[in-house]
């Protein structure tokens, strides 16, 4: 037997001013596009936007339905809509953040594990890792330099063959 670590570092930043400007966009857009969320059913809306190596910007929001599980939550939908839109274009950078309409807004938001599979199967596709920015509406904003560091041993498609 022999024991392996993992290991993983992150940035914490106190709020979005102590982010570059690239950065701090991508949150602000993350944080008003959380307007767009369909969420009658949580009242947590969520949003990301995410920069594209070819320089678009593409936003997503959770879309809720009145049978729970249907549901999808804001990262798929930016990453279904990237790969319609711009098939094969590797992402940079994602920002995400939320408003709880019945609660506070302004701890870091982190993606379900669903979505942590659907972004690290984007990264496996287009051969690039993706930045996650993650907040709430105020405060703390932690970045992730890749989605793959979030889900250590990952079902990925080689399992499969
Ligand atoms: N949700 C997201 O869209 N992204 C996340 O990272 C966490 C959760 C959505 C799913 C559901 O519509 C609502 O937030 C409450 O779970």
């Amino acid at each position: 037997m022999k024991k392996e670590d993992y290991h993983f570092s992150y940035e914490v930043y106190d709020s979005i001013n102590d982010l570059t400007g690239q950065d701090a966009l991508l949150l602000s857009e993350a944080r008003k596009v959380t307007a767009s969320a369909y969420a009658p059913y949580s009242n947590f809306n969520v949003g990301a936007v995410a920069e594209l190596e070819n320089g678009e910007i593409v936003k997503g929001t959770n879309q809720e339905n009145a049978s729970y599980p249907v549901g999808l939550c804001a990262e798929r939908s930016l990453l279904a809509s990237a790969a319609s839109l711009f098939p094969n274009v590797a992402i940079n950078t994602m920002a995400i953040s939320y408003n709880n309409v019945n609660g506070q807004s302004n701890r870091p938001i982190s993606p379900c594990g669903m979505c942590r599979q659907s972004l690290v199967e984007y990264e496996e596709r287009v051969n690039k890792p993706i930045r996650l920015i993650m907040s709430g509406q105020e405060g703390k904003v932690i970045v992730v330099e890749k989605a793959d560091a979030l889900l250590p041993f990952s079902f990925r498609s080689e399992d499969l063959k």
